[in-house]
């Protein structure tokens, strides 16, 4: 059959697919991707289908299809190198600045959502908080984590109510896990309560589009509050440093 024939009979999954598979072949290394990037598209259960064997080494290292970072990697340079689009998190971090909150506060607006941008999803906000615990005050890591729970509760006392966004995105009868209950139970008694919900209070849902906030604009905040290890974010020895080489090298053999 023509290429062109087979292409057409394809699906949409089956043609990225393929366009994929002709990438990878134009790389010197193989890649083959971490079981979580593909879990339900795919079941995980099944052997992965390994590419014939030509002789290439596996990816044990830089990506060529991602830029490179420096030596000694900043956090910044993640923001500028590997993450996502970052307008929400700087959006929401100007904003905690012009309600007059402190420099932690707006540092942790910075960096509520680090993992949904450059990381994992699901449970971004534990993610988000082990990424910087090691870098951070307590506080701010703490207000991190629990702005996930805290979200889903509306507090009238500070303005905020249920997101209209969520009842959008999750539907009206979405009722939030145990888990997240149980943790917003435990974060609504606590001392540093406030810190989270203010997270929740700057979080910008539906950011402006037109304006556009350069990271530079938290240098200083950044520089007096977040802690960059010596060695690289991500060669130090943190309980954290693995996550943020895995950034770095997301598509790492081993
Ligand atoms: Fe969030
Ligand atoms: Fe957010």
């Amino acid at each position: 059959m023509a290429a062109g024939r087979i292409i057409a009979r394809m699906n949409t999954l089956e043609r990225a697919e393929a366009a994929e598979r002709a990438m990878m072949e134009e790389l010197d290394r193989v890649v083959v991707k971490s079981v979580i990037y593909t879990s339900g598209e795919r079941d995980p259960r099944q052997p992965l289908e390994r590419p014939p064997d030509t002789g290439k080494r596996y990816m044990m290292g830089h990506d060529p299809r991602l830029p490179r970072m420096p030596a000694k990697p900043t956090v910044m340079d993640y923001f500028n190198l590997r993450f996502g689009p970052t307008q929400h998190l700087m959006q929401s971090a100007r904003l905690a600045q012009k309600n007059g909150a402190s420099e932690k506060i707006v540092l942790a607006c910075l960096l509520h959502d680090i993992a949904t941008t450059g990381f994992i999803r699901g449970d971004h906000g534990y993610w988000s908080a082990q990424l910087v615990e090691p870098y951070v005050d307590p506080e701010v890591s703490w207000a991190i984590r629990y702005h996930q729970a805290l979200r889903f509760f509306p507090d009238e006392s500070v303005g905020y109510s249920y997101p209209q966004s969520y009842i959008k995105l999750f539907g009206e009868d979405y009722v939030p896990e145990p888990y997240i209950q149980r943790d917003y139970q435990y974060a609504r008694d606590h001392k540093w309560y406030m810190s989270s919900r203010l997270i929740c209070v700057n979080d910008l849902y539906a950011f402006d589009q037109n304006v556009r906030v350069e990271l530079e604009e938290f240098t200083d905040v950044i520089g007096r509050h977040f802690k960059q290890p010596e060695e690289g974010l991500g060669f130090d020895a943190s309980p954290s440093a693995h996550m943020w080489r895995t950034m770095m090298w997301p598509t790492k053999y081993l």
